[in-house]
C-alpha cells in the first residue's frame, strides 16, 4: 500500500473512540521502532517530520526511509509535515511526496492564520494531501520558536466553525492545556486539561477530526535514567496518560508525541555508554534504543490511544 493520507484513518478514529499516534521522526532507527511496534499491534500510524528534522536529515533522507518502512510492515502510512511555517516548506513537502501537512499559522492574528491556511489548502487539495491547521498557541519550545507559558492562549471555541468553513482545513490543532518539550508541569501539581474547551469545540464541529500536540507523559523511569548516567533533566511531568485517553474517546483523532521517544532514546543510550563504556560501534547502542522505543510506542498504542488492532 502507497503513503497515505489520514482521511480515512480519522473518520474510523473517530468513530470508534481512539485516535491515531502522531509521532516524530528523525532517523531511521526511530522510524523503525515505531513502525515495527505499530505492525505488531496493527495499527496504523502517521510518522511526522518537523521543518527542523527536515534540515537536519535533508529533503530526501526521510521521505526514502518512511517509503522503506511503509515496504517493510505494509501498514497504512501517513507522511506528516510537522508545524509547517509557511506556504513554501508546505508546497516544498507536498511535491516531495508527503500526504499531509501542518500550517502552523497560530501566532498570526486570525485573518492572517485563515488566510495562509486557504492558501496552503488550495495547493494540498489540487495535489492530493490533507492540511492540518492550529488555532490557539501552546507553550514550549519547537525548532527555533519558544512560545512562552504567558503567551500561550488556549483556542476559543466560539471561532473554530468560521476558521474551518473558511480555510476548508481537514483537521484542527487545539490548545486545551497541554505544551510542547519535556517540561510541561511541576512535579507535585495535578495537570488537568480543558476537558469543557474540546466538548465545546466537537459541539460545534461534529465528526471534525480534532489534534493534540504537546501530548508525551514524559514517562518516569526515563527521565530517572537520563539522570543516573549523567544527564541533568529539571524535574517535570507530562500529560496524564488517563487524560489522553479520555480525548481520544472524544473528537481527538491524531496525538502528537516526540519528547518521549527523546527521553527513551536518550536515556537508553545514556545507560548503554555507562555499562559499556569501551563499546564505539553505533550499531550496538542505537539497537537498544530502537528496542525502547518500540516498546515505548507499543504502550502507548494499547494503552493510551486505544489504535490497536484496527488494521
Ligand atoms: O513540536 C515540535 C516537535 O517536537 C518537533 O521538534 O522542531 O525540534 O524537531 P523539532
Ligand atoms: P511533545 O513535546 O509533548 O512530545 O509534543 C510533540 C508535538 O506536539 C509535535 O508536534
Ligand atoms: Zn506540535
Amino acid at each position: 500500500m502507497p503513503l497515505v493520507t489520514s482521511t480515512e484513518m480519522f473518520k474510523k478514529a473517530y468513530e470508534g473512540g481512539y485516535a491515531i499516534g502522531a509521532f516524530n521522526v528523525n532517523n531511521m532507527e526511530i522510524i523503525q521502532g515505531i513502525t515495527e511496534a505499530a505492525k505488531e499491534c496493527k495499527s496504523p500510524v502517521i510518522l511526522q517530520v518537523s521543518k527542523g528534522a527536515r534540515a537536519y536529515a535533508n529533503r530526501t533522507y526521510l521521505v526514502k526511509l518512511v517509503e522503506a518502512a511503509e515496504i517493510e510492515t505494509g501498514l497504512p502510512i501517513v507522511l506528516h509535515l510537522d508545524h509547517g511555517d509557511s506556504f513554501e516548506t508546505c508546497k516544498s513537502c507536498i511535491d516531495d511526496g508527503f500526504t499531509s501537512v501542518m500550517i502552523d499559522a497560530s501566532s498570526k492574528p486570525f485573518e492572517e492564520n485563515i488566510a495562509i491556511t486557504k492558501q496552503v489548502v488550495e495547493y494540498a487539495h489540487a495535489h492530493g494531501v490533507v492540511v492540518e491547521a492550529e488555532l490557539g498557541t501552546l507553550a514550549g519550545v519547537e525548532d527555533e520558536v519558544n512560545v512562552s507559558a504567558e503567551d500561550s492562549s488556549y483556542t476559543r471555541p466560539e471561532d473554530v466553525q468560521e476558521f474551518v468553513n473558511r480555510t476548508g482545513c481537514d483537521s484542527l490543532a487545539i490548545a486545551i492545556g497541554t505544551s510542547h518539550g519535556a517540561y510541561k508541569f511541576k512535579p507535585g501539581t495535578k495537570p488537568q486539561l480543558r476537558f469543557d474547551i474540546l466538548e465545546e469545540v466537537q459541539k460545534r464541529l461534529p465528526g471534525f477530526p480534532i489534534v493534540l500536540h504537546g501530548s508525551s507523559s514524559v514517562p518516569q523511569d526515563y527521565v530517572q535514567m537520563v539522570n543516573t548516567y549523567g544527564g541533568h533533566m529539571p524535574d517535570a511531568i507530562g500529560v496524564p496518560e488517563d487524560q489522553l485517553r479520555e480525548a481520544s474517546k472524544l473528537a481527538v483523532c491524531k496525538i502528537n508525541i516526540d519528547s518521549d521517544l527523546r527521553l527513551a532514546m536518550t536515556g537508553t543510550i545514556r545507560k548503554y555508554f555507562h555499562d559499556h563504556p569501551g563499546d564505539f560501534d553505533p550499531r550496538q547502542y542505537l539497537k537498544p534504543a530502537r528496542a525502547n522505543i518500540k516498546e515505548l510506542v507499543k504502550h502507548k498504542i494499547v494503552d493510551v490511544l486505544g489504535s490497536d488492532n484496527k488494521i
